[in-house]
């Protein structure tokens, strides 16, 4: 197995750092344009292997894709990521650009992997990848909803004291601050409803801080976050390596499920070793289905300033 990750900024350098510590692969391969800094920051990630104790040794490569030849699974994290008072579709100019490029190089000595998008805004970039690689849509995967979902599961977690690991809960729908949409209605306390625990307006609360989850944390660090957007991709990583069938809201491209077409978007799939290898069907309430309509509205208006 060999795994690359494009762009060694904070997300990718995390993702990497995920990757090598749970020895996922028999290779990975961290690439960026910034001359030394994957190099550098692959052998300070080697350098805790005999400390933490795990074998596999990252590569650094400073835009040579000669490196990545046959890697089975490909992370994008290469583009600007969003300063405080920006939103992510802010970005769309410069990295659209950076996408398109990376994406062919990637295909040039890979062209059997699969490709997991992280750069913003995110279902657009998804977009832009499948459509300027015609390669199968199995194979290409928007990484959004897994994050969102973890931070949608911290948030009920605080407001009732509970452990995230006892809550289940999914957030589906663009990748956006408003256009995501956490399913609250779904979302359980060890098999329990969490409206059984908190009140409407306690929910409420909750989904609101969970779609200004990045942009609160935007607003703290001075630039976008790491530690989660790195273990959500390391999910879905893991996932498709391990082929584990995790299901994991993920922007993929639709063709008339949840009554979306042509279009990139989170909706919950089997992750496996062919990619997503299905989507699951939930069954939304009219104002469920309304919201999602409205979210596929903002992401095929953003779509369009790609003038595919
Ligand atoms: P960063 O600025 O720390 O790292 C980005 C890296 O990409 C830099 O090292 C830069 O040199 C590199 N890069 C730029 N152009 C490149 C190219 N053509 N080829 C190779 N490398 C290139 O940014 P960070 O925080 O790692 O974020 C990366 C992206 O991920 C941003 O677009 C951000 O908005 C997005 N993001 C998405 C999340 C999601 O849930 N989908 C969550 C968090 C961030």
């Amino acid at each position: 197995m060999k795994i690359t990750v494009v762009g060694a900024g904070a997300v990718g350098a995390t993702t990497a750092d995920n990757i090598i510590r749970r020895e996922l692969a028999e290779e990975v391969v961290l690439l960026d344009i910034k001359e030394g800094v994957s190099e550098g920051k692959s052998l300070d990630m080697y350098q805790t292997a005999a400390l933490l104790g795990f074998n596999t040794k990252p590569v650094g490569s400073t835009n040579d894709y000669e490196k990545t030849k046959g890697s089975d699974v490909v992370v994008i994290t290469s583009g600007l990521p969003r300063k405080p008072g920006m939103t992510r579709e802010e970005l769309i100019g410069i990295n659209a650009g950076i996408v398109k490029g990376v994406t062919e190089n990637i295909l040039k000595y890979s062209p059997d992997a699969i490709i997991i998008v992280v750069s913003n805004p995110m279902d657009t970039m998804t977009y832009l990848a499948l459509k300027e690689s015609g390669i199968a849509k199995e194979k290409l995967i928007g990484m959004g909803g897994a994050l969102d979902s973890a931070r949608f599961k911290t948030y009920l977690a605080l407001a009732m004291n509970a452990s995230p690991l006892d809550i289940h809960g999914m957030v589906i729908g663009g990748h956006g601050d408003t256009t995501m949409i956490p399913l609250t209605r779904l979302a359980t306390y060890n098999g329990l409803p969490v409206s059984n625990f908190l009140s409407t307006d306690e929910l409420e609360k909750v989904a609101a801080d969970t779609m200004v989850g990045g942009a609160t944390l935007t607003k703290l660090i001075g630039t976008s976050a790491w530690y989660a957007p790195g273990a959500a991709t390391l999910l879905l990583v893991e996932s498709i390596v391990r082929d584990q069938k995790r299901i994991v809201p993920c922007s993929v491209y639709l063709e008339g499920e949840y009554g979306q077409n042509d279009i990139c978007m989170g909706v919950p799939v089997v992750l496996g070793r062919k990619g997503w290898e299905k989507i699951i069907k939930l069954e939304l309430t009219d104002s469920e289905k309304a919201a999602f309509e409205k979210s596929a509205e903002a992401v095929r208006s953003m779509n369009g300033a790609l003038n595919l």
